[in-house]
């Protein structure tokens, strides 16, 4: 029987191509995201869209998001993979940034994925059932970057909670895992970034070649396979050579 995968942050580039990534591999998928609008326009694009699925959800109201995936799954039963791809990244200094804005960061990116995961877990458990969450963290949460502290702080949150459900759950035959990506352009509208930055993050990278959504969602894929079946608790670096070291520094 095929899998079925909820993959939040789909609208996103990265969450987007991780849900494609599951559809070629004969997948059911479900995406969710804030907006489901949004939502709907990027199902109605892929391809299988009879194995498609939309379910809005806000992470910014992680309580709210956990009853509306409840209410989803006592009709159709939990998905065996949850992939926590949602993620917000504004810049701001720490000097200027206010409760609200940290909150909201870490909403989103730390409580969201802890509400949904311990509903997973929750639901599976209760079936008996094996499955496979994977976290997309990222660098920022083990290298702090200007302007990012809420989201560095979130993406650490992040290692380390996966690092938990992974030991909690694997009694229970669910593995939890984390993909880390370096710097992947993604045009983002819901996280703008400045040209300046871009360049300056590209320059360090050691592949010849920058990054794309597919690579991460592949990794992401890799760790819900057989082939990883006794890896839980891992994070799987995906950054072209990026926390290796930087190659815009010169030979000394
Ligand atoms: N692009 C990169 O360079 C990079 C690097 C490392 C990690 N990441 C992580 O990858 C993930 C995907 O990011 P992306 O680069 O594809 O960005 P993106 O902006 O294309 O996608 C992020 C998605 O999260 C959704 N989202 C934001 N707030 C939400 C909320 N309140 N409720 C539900 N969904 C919400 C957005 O609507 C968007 O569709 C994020 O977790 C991000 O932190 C990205």
């Amino acid at each position: 029987m095929s899998r079925t995968v909820l993959v939040t942050g789909a609208a996103g580039g990265i969450g987007g191509a991780i849900a494609r990534w599951f559809l070629d591999d004969g997948a059911s998928v479900v995406l969710s995201d804030r907006d489901g609008e949004r939502c709907a326009a990027v199902a109605d694009a892929l391809p299988a869209r009879d194995r498609v699925d939309v379910l809005a959800a806000d992470l910014a109201d992680p309580e709210a998001a956990r009853a509306r995936v409840r209410a989803a799954w006592a009709r159709t039963g939990p998905p065996d993979v949850l992939v926590n791809a949602a993620g917000l990244y504004p810049s701001r200094t720490l000097l200027d940034m206010d409760d609200a804005e940290w909150r909201r960061v870490l909403a989103v990116n730390l409580d969201g994925p802890f509400a949904l995961a311990t509903e997973f877990g929750r639901a599976l458990a209760a079936e008996g059932r094996p499955g496979c969450i994977v976290n997309v963290t990222s660098g920022a949460g083990e290298r702090a970057r200007r302007g990012a502290a809420h989201y560095c702080t979130s993406k650490a949150g992040l290692t380390m909670l996966t690092k938990a459900l992974a030991l909690e759950f694997a009694e229970h035959r669910i593995r939890v895992n984390a993909v880390s990506p370096g710097f992947i352009d993604v045009a983002s509208e819901v996280n703008p970034l400045r040209p300046e930055y871009v360049r300056a993050i590209e320059a360090g990278r050691p592949l010849p070649r920058p990054g794309t959504p597919a690579d991460v969602a592949s990794a992401v894929g890799y760790l819900c396979s057989d082939a990883a079946g006794w890896i839980t608790g891992s994070t799987l670096t995906v950054d072209g050579g990026v926390g290796a070291g930087s190659a815009a520094l010169p030979m000394s």
